[in-house]
C-alpha cells in the first residue's frame, strides 16, 4: 500500500505544549502534531456529502419501494429479462377441488400505460381458483402489524375462450385475500366482493397473526365465473413516515440516519437508458400508480416506476435532504445493451423543442406554484409547497460527441434562461481521465457550466495516491459533483482496506470543499442475490440490513461534515495519517478526522485550546480491524465504529491505530 502522504510542515504552527503520555507502549515513533491553522479558515460547502440512489441491484422494485408484490400489474416481460413473462412471479392455484385458469388481457386495459391484465375464471368452485405471489423472495410479516391489499378488478365475459360458454352470470364475485405461510398455513385473511364489468379498485386492511419473513400472498375467487384483475398490491402500512405507495422503512431510516444533504436520483445510467423509449422521463412516472408506465430497466429487470418522482422528492423533503435528478441530455448510453453496436443515439432534432419543454416542467412540478400547469400535478398528488429544487443534473457519463454537445446546450440554455437560480450539473465521462473527461470539461468551461459531474471507480491505491487531486483544480471554472465514486477491491469485496482509502480521500475532498460542493459514494443499495453491482454501499434482504465498512465511513463524514475547513499540518514528513478538521458553524463544534491507511500505528497529538473554547469531553469513534476484513451476514459486527467520550482538556493523544479512522468531535463550551 502507497502511504498517504501527510501535506507540509509549514512554519507558526499552533503546537502542542502540554500533551497526556502516549498509548500504545509499541510505538517507537514520537507523537506526531497535529496543528491547526484557525486563521486560515475557509468556507467549504454546506451540502458536501450526500447519497446517489438509482434503481440497481433491485435498489427501488424489491428494495427501497415498499411494495411487496412482484409484477403486480402483469408487465414483466422478456424484453427485461428473457426468463421473464406477463406471469413471472405469480403461480395459479386451485383449492379445494378447485377448477379454473387464466389468461393474459389486453382488451380492457386499466390504463393506455399500463396494457395488460390478468383473468382468473372458475370452472369448478370448490376452495376457490386463485393466484399466488411469493413477492421479492417471501413477503415478510411482523405478528400484529397491518398490511394494506389492494387490487383493481372487474368482472369478465371472457368464457368463450375456454369452451365456448360464457362463465359469467353477473352475480358478484366473492374473493379472498390471504397472507399465507409457504406451508400454507393462513396468516391474515379478509373477503370482498367484485361487482360489475368495470374496474374498481378494491381495498383492504390484513393485520398479520404470526412473523414470517417468507410468507406469499394469496387471491381465490370463490364463485363461478370470471373476474379481470390488475395492480394487486400490499404495502406494509407501515412504512416510512407512514406515507401512502411509501418507502420500506427500515431501509429509509437507514439512508435517514445517515443525514444525507442531498439526493441524486434516478440514476446512473437508468437516466438516460440503452434506447431512446428507454429514457426515464419523468412525465410517466408521477400520478396514480395504475396509470405509470412500468419498463425495462437497462441492469436486468423491470422498473414499476411507483417510486417515481414525486416520492423522490418527498423523501428528500422528509429527510431534510436537497433534491439532485438528473435528467438524460436528449442522448442515450453509448453502451447499450439492447442497441449493441448502435452506441448513441439522440432525440431527433425536430423532437428537441419538446423535450427541452419537458425538462422546463419538471422545475415548475418541482417549484412552480400550486395553480400553475405542472405544480398543480404536484399538488393533486398532496403537496402544494414546492420542493425547493435547487440542483439539475443534465445527462449522465455520455460520451461527449456533437450530438450530446447540441442537445445539452439546447436544454442547459433553456433551463438557465428561464430558471437563473438552478444550478446546472453537466457530465464528464465515467472515468477520472480520458477523452470523455477531457471533453467533457472543455465544454463546461466553454459554457461556464457551475458545476460537473465527475465518476471513478478505482483501486484503493489510486485513491491513497490521489488524495492532492483536487488541490490544483482551477478555483475560477466549474466547481465539482463526484457523483459516483468507490474504491474496488481486485475481488470486489467491501474490505475496511477500500473503506480507509475512501475515507483517506474524503479528507482531500474537505479540504477541496470550497471547490468540491457535492459527493456522494456510488451504488448506494443491493439486495443479496440479485445484484448486478459490487461493491455496494449497503445490502439488504426481504427483513436484515447489512452495513459495510464503506457505509460506516460515508456516515462518520456525512453526520460530522462541517461548513468551514480550518488547514493544519501534522510534524512528521513521513506520517501515512490524512487528517482533517472542519468546523460546524451552527454548533460551533470542531471535528478532527484522522485516517490511517497504513500497517502500522502512529499517535497523534492536538491541543484544541489553541483554536478554541471546548468541553472538556469530546465525542470519538473509531473504525479499524484487519484491512482486509468486510463484514457478512455471519458476523455483521466485525468493521463498526466504537464510540466513546474522551477528554480533551489540557490537549489530548490520540491512537491512530494501524488501518483506522478516527473522528473526534469536540463540542463547544
Ligand atoms: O453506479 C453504477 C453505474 O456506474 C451507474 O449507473 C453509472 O452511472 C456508472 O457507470
Amino acid at each position: 500500500m502507497t502511504p498517504a502522504k501527510p501535506r507540509s510542515l509549514l512554519a507558526g504552527t499552533l503546537a502542542l505544549a502540554t500533551l497526556a503520555p502516549a498509548l500504545s507502549p509499541t510505538l517507537s515513533a514520537a507523537p506526531v502534531e497535529l496543528s491547526v491553522h484557525a486563521d486560515q479558515a475557509k468556507e467549504i460547502s454546506p451540502d458536501l456529502f450526500g447519497l446517489f440512489f438509482e434503481d440497481i441491484n433491485w435498489g427501488a422494485d424489491g428494495g427501497l419501494y415498499g411494495e411487496l408484490v412482484q409484477n403486480r400489474s402483469f408487465e414483466y416481460s422478456a424484453y427485461s429479462n428473457p426468463k421473464w413473462n406477463n406471469f413471472t412471479s405469480w403461480e395459479l392455484v386451485e383449492r379445494g377441488g378447485a377448477k379454473g385458469g387464466w389468461s393474459l388481457d389486453g382488451a380492457v386495459p386499466l390504463h393506455e400505460n399500463n396494457p395488460h391484465a390478468l383473468v382468473l375464471h372458475t370452472k369448478e368452485v370448490g376452495d376457490g381458483v386463485g393466484l399466488m405471489n411469493p413477492g421479492y423472495d417471501g413477503i415478510p410479516v411482523t405478528k400484529g402489524k397491518q398490511y394494506d391489499f389492494s387490487v383493481f378488478a372487474r368482472l369478465t365475459y371472457m368464457g368463450p375462450r375456454w369452451g365456448g360458454e360464457p362463465f359469467h352470470n353477473g352475480e358478484p364475485m366473492p374473493m379472498e385475500v390471504r397472507i399465507e405461510s409457504q406451508d400454507g398455513k393462513v396468516l391474515a385473511k379478509e373477503t370482498f366482493e367484485v361487482q360489475g364489468d368495470e374496474w374498481q379498485k378494491v381495498e383492504t386492511t390484513l393485520t398479520a397473526r404470526q412473523t414470517d419473513p417468507k410468507a406469499r400472498l394469496v387471491l381465490l375467487a370463490k364463485g363461478q365465473g370470471g373476474v379481470a384483475l390488475d395492480m394487486i398490491s400490499l404495502f406494509p402500512e407501515d412504512t416510512f413516515k407512514g406515507r401512502q405507495n411509501g418507502l420500506r422503512k427500515d431501509l429509509a431510516q437507514t439512508l435517514a440516519n445517515m443525514q444525507p444533504k442531498f439526493i441524486r436520483f434516478p440514476g446512473g445510467c437508468v437516466a438516460h437508458g440503452h434506447n431512446l423509449d428507454n429514457m426515464y422521463r419523468w412525465k410517466d412516472t408521477i400520478g396514480p400508480i395504475e396509470t405509470r408506465k412500468s419498463q425495462f430497466n437497462l441492469w436486468g429487470y423491470q422498473q414499476s416506476l411507483g417510486l417515481g418522482y414525486f416520492e423522490y422528492f418527498q423523501f428528500c423533503e422528509d429527510i431534510g435532504a436537497e433534491p439532485l435528478p438528473v435528467v438524460p441530455a436528449g442522448v442515450t448510453c453509448q453502451n447499450a445493451g439492447h442497441t449493441k453496436g448502435a452506441g448513441q443515439r439522440g432525440i431527433p432534432m425536430d423532437e428537441m423543442d419538446a423535450y427541452v419543454q419537458e425538462v422546463l416542467d419538471l422545475i415548475e412540478y418541482a417549484n412552480g406554484p400550486a395553480d400553475s400547469e405542472w405544480g398543480s400535478r404536484r399538488a393533486e398528488a398532496g403537496h402544494p409547497e414546492p420542493f425547493n429544487l435547487k440542483y439539475l443534473g443534465v445527462g449522465n457519463e455520455d460520451h461527449i460527441t456533437d450530438v450530446f454537445g447540441e442537445r445539452f446546450k439546447m436544454i442547459t440554455d433553456a433551463v438557465r434562461e428561464q430558471y437563473p437560480d438552478i444550478t446546472v450539473i453537466g457530465t464528464v465521462g465515467p472515468f477520472h481521465s480520458g477523452p470523455d473527461f477531457e471533453d467533457g470539461w472543455e465544454l463546461a468551461r466553454k459554457m461556464d457550466l457551475e458545476m460537473v459531474d465527475e465518476h471513478y471507480y478505482v483501486p484503493p491505491e489510486w485513491l491513497l495516491d490521489n488524495l492532492d487531486r483536487y488541490d490544483s483544480y482551477d478555483r475560477n471554472g466549474p466547481h465539482v459533483y463526484l457523483g459516483e465514486y468507490a474504491a474496488h477491491e481486485p475481488d470486489r469485496a467491501n474490505t475496511l482496506r477500500s473503506a480507509l482509502a475512501e475515507a483517506a480521500y474524503l479528507t482531500g475532498i474537505e479540504r477541496n470543499g470550497d471547490l468540491v460542493e457535492l459527493a456522494s459514494y456510488a451504488p448506494l443499495l443491493g439486495r443479496e442475490g440479485h445484484t448486478q453491482w459490487r461493491p455496494d454501499m449497503i445490502y439488504f434482504t426481504g427483513t436484515d440490513i447489512l452495513h459495510t465498512p464503506n457505509y460506516y465511513v460515508q456516515k462518520l463524514f456525512s453526520v460530522n461534515a462541517g461548513d468551514t475547513y480550518l488547514p493544519s499540518d501534522l510534524s512528521a514528513e513521513d506520517s501515512a495519517l490524512a487528517v482533517s478538521v472542519v468546523e460546524d458553524s451552527q454548533s460551533g463544534d470542531v471535528i478532527v478526522k484522522i485516517v490511517n491507511p497504513s500497517d502500522a500505528a502512529e499517535e497523534l497529538t492536538l491541543d484544541p485550546a489553541q483554536f478554541g473554547s471546548f468541553r472538556s469531553q469530546a465525542q470519538q469513534w473509531v473504525l479499524t480491524g484487519e484491512p482486509k476484513a468486510v463484514n457478512t451476514w455471519e458476523q455483521p459486527d466485525t468493521l463498526k465504529p466504537e464510540k466513546s467520550t474522551v477528554k480533551v482538556s489540557g490537549g489530548v493523544s490520540l491512537a491512530a491505530p494501524a488501518n483506522s479512522l478516527t473522528v473526534l468531535r469536540l463540542k463547544k463550551r
